[in-house]
């Protein structure tokens, strides 16, 4: 039986903050299913010492930076997956996961992310205390990337590494001076090695150390190699592209099923439609929006960063809503963003409906209630949002790059005749572009036969994870064989 570690910083249900918590939530449910032993590794937030079940200490242990540093062994709650959870006061037990109340960075997020890359080495290595040997360890984003270096510098035997991009955005970096203090050998701060332009970078540390690495789309895969989406680590990327490959995200299709999701008002399947304008409505009526079946409802759930384009719906709102449209906006992030999105709404009322914050039951009414999706983001690893929208009958209008690319199909004439078409691909990102796909989406919009089967298509696609995790264990089972 194949054994793999997997190391992350968030996992639902446990402590979220974006799509990699959905996807460490389910990917190993998925590779348990296929037969993998498959146990998570995380800090201990209080959030995930309040859910975990079955919550028992492994061993106590005084590190010299860390200090006093507890392993929990528990498991998830409704799948029972094996967690280990990483029990330090100091570093975990706060509110906020990466950041403080105000979107800064918590100032000792070396240390955090170093403890846990540390036990995730330490763990997955020969000299494991666990009785479970891992045939793999398996890190995601740079909040792991020190993991494949501690591993690295550890004398053989030791399993081999995979590290996934979810996101290279973020790149973890820091002052040399953690280097030593986080115990790595002084030699591993050099150009070949995880020096990022005179800093510390957890992520490069990964991509160098790591004997595979993986990124959550084909697309982004192609992507990350060229200057445009690299953000600095293309070359890196291109000199080892023979290691790197792209498996797909899939989605929880329990979780998100609009057949039977305790969040909506009303549950309707593909095959019976009609409870989805119940939840228009509602929806409406819960944000204090005109209430009418028939104005189009345009949705949005996401962090307010860059990535996700909100800037571009921003420019584009004035021109939207002379197409007679309504908004609604759920999310948290940019307080420049989050500013003028409040400005909007509160000029605009009936008409704009904004939520800042981050709020489960909400994301999944708007997924329901919205009748189109928007999500023009300038780069998206992979996404779930936009396969969310497609499974519960809401088309997206989508950027054309990677992981989005991968999993909407355009509503061309053509794609429109084959059955195939499922959402709204814009070639050239920006709010003109933005405003003349959400001008086409609207005239199918009022073709309710071509528009029933566009929601269709969408919602019969297959997201769910079966397919990935099975490119995951044949990844896991080259990586043993050397
Ligand atoms: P990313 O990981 O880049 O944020 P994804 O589309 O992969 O993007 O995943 C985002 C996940 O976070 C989804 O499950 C989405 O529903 C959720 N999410 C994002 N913002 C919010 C919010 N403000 N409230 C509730 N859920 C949110
Ligand atoms: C990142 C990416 C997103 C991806 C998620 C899970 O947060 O931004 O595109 O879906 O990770 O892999």
């Amino acid at each position: 039986m194949m054994k793999v570690l997997f190391a992350t910083s968030e996992a639902h249900p446990l402590a979220k903050t974006g799509g990699l918590a959905d996807v460490s939530g389910s990917l190993p449910v998925a590779l348990q299913d296929i037969g993998v032993d498959v146990r998570v590794l995380m800090p201990g937030y209080p959030s995930a010492l309040a859910k975990a079940e079955n919550l028992s200490r492994v061993f106590r242990i005084d590190l010299p930076t860390h200090g006093e540093t507890a392993l929990l062994r528990g498991t998830f709650p409704g799948t029972g997956v094996p967690v280990y959870l990483i029990d330090h006061a100091g570093y975990y037990g706060r509110d906020g996961l990466y950041q403080d109340q105000s979107a800064q960075d918590w100032p000792d997020n070396a240390l955090r992310f170093g403890l846990l890359s540390q036990f995730a080495a330490w763990l997955a290595g020969s000299k494991s205390p666990l009785g479970f040997k891992a045939d793999v360890l398996h890190c995601n984003d740079w909040q792991t990337g020190l993991a494949p270096a501690f591993l690295n510098f550890e004398k053989p035997p030791r399993p081999p590494s995979v590290f996934t991009i979810h996101n290279i955005a973020y790149q973890g970096i820091f002052p040399a001076a953690v280097v030593e203090k986080l115990g790595l050998p002084k030699e591993s701060f050099s150009v070949d090695g995880m020096e990022y332009y005179g800093n510390l970078s957890f992520l490069k540390a990964g991509l160098v150390y790591a004997d595979r690495i993986t990124t959550v789309s084909p697309s982004y895969a192609k992507e990350i190699q060229t200057e445009e989406f690299g953000m600095g680590f293309q070359g890196l990327l291109s000199a080892r592209k023979n290691v790197l490959s792209g498996i797909l995200n899939g989605i929880d299709t329990q979780e998100w099923n609009p057949a039977t999701d305790p969040h909506l008002y009303a549950p309707y399947s593909a095959d019976n439609i009609a409870g989805k304008s119940a939840n228009k409505l509602s929806l409406q009526g819960e944000l204090g929006l005109q209430y009418n079946a028939k104005t189009p409802l345009l949705g949005m759930v996401s962090r307010m960063t860059e990535q996700k384009g909100s800037d571009v719906v921003i420019e584009a709102v004035p021109k939207l809503l002379e197409l007679g449209v309504q908004l609604v906006v759920l999310g948290s992030g940019d307080q420049k963003l989050e500013t003028t999105w409040r400005k909007l709404a509160n000029a605009n009322p009936g008409r704009i409906a904004v939520v800042i914050g981050y709020n489960e039951g909400l994301a999944h009414r708007i997924e329901a209630g919205a009748d189109i999706f928007l999500m023009p983001s300038r780069f998206e690893p992979c996404g779930l949002n936009q396969m969310y929208s497609l499974r519960y009958g809401t088309p997206p209008v989508v950027n054309n790059v990677g992981g989005l690319a991968d999993t909407v199909t355009h509503a061309s004439q053509e794609n429109l005749n084959q059955g195939e078409a499922t959402g709204f691909v814009i070639n050239f990102l920006d709010k003109y572009s933005l405003i003349e796909t959400v001008s086409r989406a609207l005239i199918l919009y009022r073709h309710k036969l071509a528009w029933q089967k566009l929601l269709k298509n969408g919602m019969t696609r297959d997201f769910g994870w079966k397919k990935s995790a099975h490119q995951y264990l044949e990844l896991y089972q080259d990586m043993c064989e050397g």
